[in-house]
């Protein structure tokens, strides 16, 4: 008997996955500012949420920090793709830093939301999680206690503020285009006097990796996110294939976290990355596959992107 016959899998990758434009260019500032002053360069917290690409910059001569007190006078520092406050900017440059802000335009548009809603005077709202860099960063451009934190549909109830209140919301780039929607639902259902993002705060990428898995979750017996569990928009990939009714949904960083139990010869699997993670870690889940499995291959594809930013020229 043919001892070589794996049994066959069928794998569903998801279209639009992995890198959106936003971490292309934070992860282009670091190569950048590496290129123009050489190593080291410093970065501030992760520069997006993947360990592979942060391997990868520190391998070409990057330093990772946690606070900017970390950087030794007259250093070179990038600021990450999820932003900061403005408190951060302004103590990197009273320490004589080169600061380049790779902050993604897209949440950088956020915080002149939050600041012209709060210039006139409305109280505001802010729709995502507690304490991911991003709400931290949003939060910062206000002064303190001037924004609230709604994570939930369930928390407008009890928000304590007058319903004839002026309020504005906001959303992280990176939350649930469904939650927030339930989140948006209940808030209009309660002030009347309410002003919210034309469109949605919640970025393309996000909007279309969601849209994409649903549409995979729906046909497959197991999704495979590759991701890590510190990443927002990661965990709502996964969460989002969970809603759609796929009964075996794994959020793994790289091939050796694969959970094999979970995945059945002759079934469907469904294939997918977050905005944050590099193609190269999908092309490792891939082969650990086809080291298992005699796997066919089909896309399905919901939309393509053509966005792209501007590359972080100068120091701010
Ligand atoms: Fe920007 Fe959205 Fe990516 S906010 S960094 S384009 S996930």
């Amino acid at each position: 008997p043919d001892t070589d016959v794996r049994p066959a899998l069928r794998v569903l990758l998801a279209a639009p996955r992995g890198f959106c434009a936003g971490v292309r260019r934070a992860i282009d500032a670091v190569r950048d500012a590496l290129a123009l002053h050489g190593a080291p360069v410093f970065v501030r917290r992760a520069i997006v949420h993947n360990l592979a690409v942060v391997r990868a910059l520190e391998a070409e001569g990057a330093r990772f920090v946690e606070e900017i007190d970390e950087v030794p006078e007259g250093g070179v520092v990038i600021l990450s793709a999820h932003g900061v406050a403005p408190a951060v900017r302004t103590e990197a440059r009273a320490r004589g830093l080169i600061v380049y802000d790779a902050v993604c335009p897209l949440v950088a548009k956020i915080h002149r939301e939050v600041e012209r809603h709060h210039a006139s005077g409305r109280r505001v709202l802010l729709i995502g999680h507690e304490g991911h860099p991003e709400i931290v960063g949003t939060l910062g451009h206000l002064p303190e206690g001037a924004a609230v934190l709604v994570r939930s549909a369930e928390d407008v109830a009890s928000l304590a503020l007058d319903d004839e209140d002026e309020i504005a919301y906001a959303i992280q780039s990176t939350f649930s285009v469904e939650e927030a929607a339930a989140v948006v639902t209940a808030l209009e259902a309660r002030f009347e006097r309410l002003a919210g993002p034309q469109g949605s705060d919640i970025c393309y990428a996000t909007t279309n990796r969601q849209a994409a898995v649903r549409e995979i979750a729906g046909l497959a017996d197991a999704v495979i996110v590759a991701g890590e569990d510190f990443s927002s928009n990661a965990r709502r990939l996964a969460e989002v294939a969970s809603h759609a009714g796929c009964p075996s949904v794994q959020l793994v960083a790289e091939a050796a976290a694969i959970d094999w139990t979970a995945l059945r010869a002759g079934s469907t699997i469904g294939l997918t990355a977050a905005a944050s993670t590099p193609e190269s870690s999908v092309a490792g889940i891939l082969d650990a596959l086809r080291s298992r499995y005699d796997v066919e291959i089909a896309q399905v594809a919901t939309t393509t992107e053509t966005t792209s930013f501007r590359r972080v020229a100068v120091p701010c």
